[in-house]
């Protein structure tokens, strides 16, 4: 362990793009050593040139495999003895409506965005129930909040975070650790660029029963594209909810997030199906 390190140790995974990469950058600069993890170390150039001297280590760590969870772990372990943050944002989101998804394609998208946070999480804990301490950010998203048509399968792998982090804060609080969920709504990100993906039913259907639902959903989705956030405001949530010593559980941010919460809080579902028709222009 280095004597002259900072004190404050951080892991934030998914760090070549997005969130992960501004929120590593921010962390950094707020005293941080982060340990950035990216799914291919290969793609670690722009990280690298943006962090310049500060104390971010890239890491190989595809979230989903587990004996690359454990060497990071270990390697922090090793290197520093402890570990302050852990920020579980690496996600991916596949399009499609229901009966288009097949197994596999959900199956990789739970990979990622459940069962990796799942496994990365409780890979820390020891060391952070040890230091009696720790914070851990969940990534989730509004779509964990309010599931709409097209996103439902990602809606409900964040759904499945979201209860998940719920139990987990009431179970570690009496070891200080806390929980936290950061809830974007929709932000310029690669996800909707370089990583936006379609699963392979949505893709081929310029016609059959959901090529009109399809239509509608694309169309919503590119009047929306020009009134997306800047991401920079996420990494920053994510940074100042580092240091923060009794945070609330849910941090939900983003255009169109707060009338869509009312909605959910004060409608009555049957009304909710009204304003989602009138918003896909039904
Ligand atoms: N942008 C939004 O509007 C929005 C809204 C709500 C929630 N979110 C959530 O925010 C998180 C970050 O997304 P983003 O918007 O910043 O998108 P992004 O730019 O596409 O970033 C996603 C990151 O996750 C990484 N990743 C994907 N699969 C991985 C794996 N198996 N192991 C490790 N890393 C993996 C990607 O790496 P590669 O590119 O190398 O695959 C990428 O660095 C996700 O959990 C997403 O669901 C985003």
């Amino acid at each position: 362990m280095s004597n002259s390190a900072p004190s404050k140790v951080a892991l934030i995974t998914g760090c070549r793009s997005g969130f992960g990469l501004l929120a590593s950058l921010d962390a950094a600069r707020a005293g941080y050593r982060v340990y950035a993890g990216l799914r291919d170390l290969s793609t670690a150039e722009n990280l690298r040139a943006q962090a310049g001297d500060l104390p971010i280590t890239p890491v190989q760590l595809d979230v989903t495999k587990a004996d690359e969870r454990e060497a990071v772990i270990a390697q922090i372990q090793e290197r520093e003895g402890r570990l302050d943050a852990l920020v579980n944002n690496a996600g991916i989101a596949i399009a499609g409506f229901w009966e288009q998804l097949e197994e596999d394609e959900l199956r990789t998208m739970f990979e990622v965005n459940v069962f990796a946070a799942w496994a990365l999480t409780k890979a820390c804990l020891p060391m952070m129930r040890a230091q009696r301490a720790g914070v851990i950010i969940n990534i989730t998203s509004m779509a964990g909040r309010m599931a709409t048509p097209g996103l439902g399968m990602y809606a409900g792998s964040k759904f499945a975070l979201e209860g998940m982090s719920e139990a987990l804060r009431h179970e570690l609080r009496g070891f200080g650790i806390r929980v936290v969920l950061v809830e974007p709504g929709p932000y310029k990100t690669d996800i909707f660029g370089r990583n936006r993906r379609m699963c392979r039913a949505f893709e081929a259907a310029q016609s059959g029963p959901y090529a009109a639902l399809q239509r509608k959903v694309a169309e919503l989705f590119d009047r929306m594209e020009p009134k997306m956030g800047d991401a920079r405001e996420v990494s920053r949530l994510i940074t100042r909810l580092l240091d923060d010593a009794t945070p609330r559980l849910r941090y939900p941010l983003g255009p169109n997030v707060l009338p869509r919460l009312m909605i959910r809080k004060l409608l009555p579902f049957r009304l909710e199906e009204r304003v989602v028709d009138l918003v896909l222009g039904k």
